[in-house]
């Protein structure tokens, strides 16, 4: 095959940033993206309704002329939330979403959770009028290593989360270990979990043999090369449950080449022809559409987009590093000579 045409993708988890930043970042979303999950991890961060309006108007007015794309709002959960300004929030279309980071656990999430006890009534309300919770699925305790991060919390605190809260329809994000394609796979449609583009490409040895890959450092950190199998079979399965959030984090350079640099990976701009390859690689082409662009409104109960995008076997056409007024931020490179492109 040398040409495939999709419905037009949407993306499930990005950072835009602000600012200087998300004015350079934004275009190569919205070049292929027809809608995103937002993050709220800014600083400080967006918890409150009125703070996920002013921010969509700040990323709809550095959207450049003539380009379409809907960033569909979140709230980031912290134990002062109040439940009632959640409700008004999706009431009122604003946010699809709330998210849950455990304090601690990654970039700009110090004002996560730290006792789930406080954000019951949060979690009730939001399983009452069917608003999914995205998750960032790590536990944050020091005696708990890093690469079991996602499988021990996938025991002490989701499923205790989904037990005590029925109904409450959650997104495992950036999804990183067998143990959670098992669990996704175990579980009713309340369920549902996003794949990177990135985690389909690297594990742990990327990062870490033949000296230190900063730009391949993120959160959840790559694991096992088993791991990897496993989500690239969930991802190239056309399973409803699965879907595209490519997890796009830009930092620049500077500070990812520091001492103690940050996580993420910039995917943007080349996530689809690196998708096109991988699902190739798999003779899974068929499934991408609903890997990209089917599976994530069906969870998120929107329709998909009318428009398409058509992918072609031809010369990459995106950039190594993109400039910001920041600084230069590198994008991810698979490692590979990426075949196709999108026209
Ligand atoms: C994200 C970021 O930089 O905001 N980093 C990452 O490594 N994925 C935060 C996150 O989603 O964990
Ligand atoms: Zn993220």
């Amino acid at each position: 095959m040398t040409s495939l045409t999709i419905a037009r993708p949407d993306d499930w988890h990005l950072h835009l940033r602000d600012g200087a930043m998300m004015r350079a970042v934004l275009p190569h979303t919205a070049q292929h993206f027809a809608r995103a999950i937002i993050m709220p991890n800014l600083v400080p961060p967006v918890v409150r309704g009125d703070q996920a309006r002013a921010y969509r108007d700040r990323i709809l007015a550095a959207l450049p002329g003539g380009m379409a794309f809907e960033p569909l709002m979140t709230l980031y959960l912290t134990e002062d939330t109040d439940p009632e300004d959640v409700a008004a929030a999706h009431a009122s279309g604003l946010i699809k979403a709330v998210k849950l980071y455990p304090a601690g656990a990654t970039t700009n999430s110090a004002s996560g959770v730290a006792n789930f006890d406080n954000v019951r009534a949060t979690l009730d309300r939001m399983a009452e009028i069917g608003l999914p919770l995205c998750v960032h699925g790590e536990v944050t305790d020091a005696d708990i290593d890093i690469f079991d991060r996602e499988a021990v919390f996938i025991d002490r605190v989701l499923d205790p989360i989904r037990r005590a809260t029925p109904g409450l329809r959650v997104v495992m994000e950036h999804i990183t270990t067998s143990n959670a394609v098992e669990y996704a796979r175990a579980q009713d449609d309340s369920l549902g979990a996003t794949i990177t583009t990135h985690h389909l490409v690297i594990n742990r040895n990327h990062i870490l043999a033949g000296g230190i890959k900063p730009h391949y450092y993120c959160l959840p950190v790559a694991k096992r090369e088993e791991h990897r199998l496993a989500l690239r079979a969930a991802a190239t399965s056309g399973e409803v449950r699965f879907f595209l959030g490519t997890d796009s984090a830009p930092h620049t350079d500077a500070n990812k080449l520091l001492p103690c640099g940050c996580a993420g990976c910039f995917t943007a701009p080349n996530t689809m022809a690196i998708l096109a390859q991988v699902f190739e690689q798999d003779a899974a082409l068929d499934r991408l559409e609903a890997f990209a662009s089917r599976n994530g409104p069906a969870f998120y109960r929107l329709p998909v987009n009318s428009d398409t995008i058509t992918l072609t076997k031809s010369a990459p056409n995106y950039p190594v590093q993109i400039d910001t007024e920041d600084g230069p931020v590198t994008v991810f490179d698979p490692g590979f000579d990426l075949e196709w492109s999108v026209c």
